[in-house]
């Protein structure tokens, strides 16, 4: 069955510089208090408790720390393992993926369920800006200016029902396209989920650009998730599938190793993982010469702990990894 879709704009694209000049703004929360940046600690000084978001926001001046990962960087190191395990695979192999014609199927415990083309799925709301901090579970981390709609805002267009209790997301597999496929590194296609309350969530978004521009196929063209608050891996690119579930989806890197990738996955520097600590960070802050800035203290929540914890109230987050 198909929505009947209101007559919204589908894109809307903004030159890059145009990020650059519109940073301030958005770091003092004129978008919306919730979009603002939270602050974090200077990299110079990586001993120093971190600014709020009011500190920060009330000086305007944001620390050098959250300055933006550059584009060059943002899309010549990646993790998307369709297209290799390397870091460089993604940008040299990507050009292969082909985002257009590209179309999602909605299916589950949902009144409407079907086949959407992008184009009408990009026309359920408005396009907005979030420039957001992605932090990696190996540790790193870049602050990147995405285009996107929130995920709750479409998926309340498909009315989900009281059985809704997860909402699963899917890669695309196609060996054609995506070189990686031929090895069995996850247990394809690539899945994801997020209980429901974290889809609705006002971060949660489901992007389509970034710094202004389509994403570019190694950033998971044409649709991806960005849920900052969760290490980077939740953020699953180039989805074909969304599905409402009764109960929690199976995702990939649990699947590969329970112990170490939960299906929770909040960045949480009291939680270390396994085989290396979580407390720091090293930011892709970019300059020509130099690819990490220095460690920086990883944040509760990756510093969205004043818009996320109450999500979590009550739960033990050392269980719940
Ligand atoms: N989505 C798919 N389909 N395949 C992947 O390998 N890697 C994840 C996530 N989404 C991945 C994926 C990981 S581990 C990270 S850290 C982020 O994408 C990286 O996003 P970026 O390359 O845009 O920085």
């Amino acid at each position: 069955m198909k929505t009947p879709i209101p007559d919204l704009p589908a894109h809307l694209i903004t030159p890059e510089p145009v990020y650059r000049a519109r940073r301030q703004l958005m770091q003092l929360g004129l978008a919306s208090p919730l979009l603002a940046l939270a602050g974090c600690a200077g990299a110079q000084d990586a001993s120093a408790p971190a600014p709020t978001a009011a500190a920060s926001g009330a000086s305007g001046a944001a620390p050098a720390s959250e300055e933006l990962t550059r584009f060059e960087d943002a899309t010549s190191y990646n993790n998307f393992y369709e297209f290799g395990t390397g870091k460089t695979d993604p940008a040299r192999y990507a050009g292969s993926l082909e985002p257009a014609p590209w179309s999602v199927v909605v299916g589950g415990e949902a009144e409407v369920t079907g086949t959407f083309p992008l184009e009408d799925l990009l026309r359920i709301t408005a396009v907005q800006d979030r420039t957001y901090r992605l932090r990696c579970v190996e540790g790193w981390s870049m602050v990147i200016p995405w285009q996107g709609l929130p995920l709750g805002e479409v998926l309340q267009r498909f009315k989900p029902n009281s059985r809704a209790k997860y909402v699963a997301f899917t890669t695309l597999a196609d060996p054609r396209q995506m070189p990686g496929l031929r090895y069995p590194s996850i247990d394809w296609p690539y899945r994801e989920g997020l209980r429901m309350d974290e889809a609705m969530h006002p971060l949660t978004l489901l992007a389509t650009g970034m710094y202004g521009k389509p994403l570019p196929n190694q950033n998971g063209a044409p649709l991806r998730l960005v849920v900052p608050w969760k290490y980077g891996f939740k953020s699953i690119k180039s989805i074909i599938r969304i599905d409402f579930t009764e109960t929690m989806p199976p995702t990939s890197w649990n699947m590969l190793q329970p112990e170490e990738y939960g299906f929770y996955s909040n960045v949480n520097p009291d939680v270390d993982h396994p085989r290396w600590s979580q407390r720091s960070e090293r930011r892709i802050a970019g300059t020509a010469s130099k690819l990490f800035a220095e460690r920086i203290p990883t944040l509760p929540f990756n510093g969205y702990g004043e818009q996320v914890a109450g999500l979590y109230a009550g739960m033990d987050l050392r269980k719940w990894y």
